[in-house]
């Protein structure tokens, strides 16, 4: 099989030539930050949005990336079009971009740079979640709150996922199909480990305020959608009793868009799956432009 072609600090090289330093910063300490676009039938969906959130998180960890934003979304976009001819017609890709502070130096430990900058396309795994279109994915809360922004600020996308990912060995604990939903450090809902979360409430969608939670572009979307179908959309704290006690719920992300939920913590969540307000929004979601080439 032909390999992917990925980019590597202003190269574009094969998959199996992309290759980076033991001494790189992002491995031996997750110091770096990153963003995943999807294509949807093939084309980027919202890039300059996601390459914007890039460029914050890169801003707010102080790491240079060596190129503009305009530079860094013409590279991604060029990561797709050389990697096109191997997707399948039903296939998609996500697009990752990942910086890194760089390399450490050896005489020491101090990071000599400069920054790791990684663009490359993963298959989509629709495999992997496929099903939870249909039965709803089963949400476990763990004991492993999500880091407060007093500590690491959420809204930041930082390549340090171990929060996240003890979170998740928790939940497959309990059910190995299971997507952790994070509390925060007060005991509202944050998010799952690679999901923004909504629930409906009196025929509201609601879903927690930004502060303990990575401002997800699709949560935005969903957002808008909702606003343009005329559904209130309600930013506040909820606990787990405000689920329990949900219509319906959802988990929102890049590559799955809208997840539905069927159970937290074993209790089934509404009377169907997924219910009715979730469908409207993915049918509305169907509906929506994605615009690529920019005109
Ligand atoms: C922790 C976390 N929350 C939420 C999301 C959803 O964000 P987006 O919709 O921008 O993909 C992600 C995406 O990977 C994530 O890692």
């Amino acid at each position: 099989m032909k390999e992917k072609v990925f980019y590597l600090n202003g190269e574009f090289v094969p998959e199996s030539a992309a290759k980076v330093s033991v001494l790189d910063s992002g491995f031996n300490a997750g110091d770096g930050v990153y963003d995943v676009t999807r294509t949807f039938a093939h084309r980027p969906f919202k890039l300059r949005e996601h390459t914007q959130r890039l460029f914050r998180s890169l801003c707010y960890t102080r790491i240079d990336c060596g190129m503009s934003l305009e530079e860094m979304e013409a590279a991604t976009a060029q990561v797709l079009e050389r990697n096109l001819a191997l997707l399948k017609e039903n296939d998609d890709y996500a697009l990752w971009q990942v910086v890194s502070r760089g390399v450490r130096s050896s005489m020491g430990n101090r990071v000599i740079g400069p920054a790791t900058v990684a663009i490359y396309c993963v298959n989509v795994n629709f495999r992997e979640f496929a099903r939870h279109y249909i039965e709803g994915v089963p949400v476990v809360i763990p004991s492993t709150r999500r880091i407060p922004p007093q500590c690491l600020e959420s809204k930041a996308k930082v390549t340090n996922k171990m929060n996240h990912v003890i979170a998740g060995f928790e939940a497959h604990q309990v059910d190995p199909r299971a997507i952790p939903l994070m509390l925060d450090i007060d005991g509202n809902i944050s998010e799952s480990s690679a999901h923004n979360f909504f629930l409906v409430i009196d025929g509201a969608l609601c879903t927690p305020t930004n502060r303990n939670i990575l401002d997800g572009i699709t949560r935005s979307t969903i957002s808008s959608l909702a606003a343009e179908l005329g559904i209130p959309v309600v930013e506040a704290n909820f606990t787990p009793y405000d689920v329990y006690n949900a219509a319906e719920a959802f988990l929102a992300s890049t590559s799955p868009t809208i997840l539905p939920i069927r159970t937290l913590n074993s209790v089934k969540i509404g009377k169907q799956v997924p219910g009715p307000l979730t469908l409207r929004l993915i049918k509305a979601w169907k509906r929506e432009p994605i615009s690529w080439p920019k005109p």
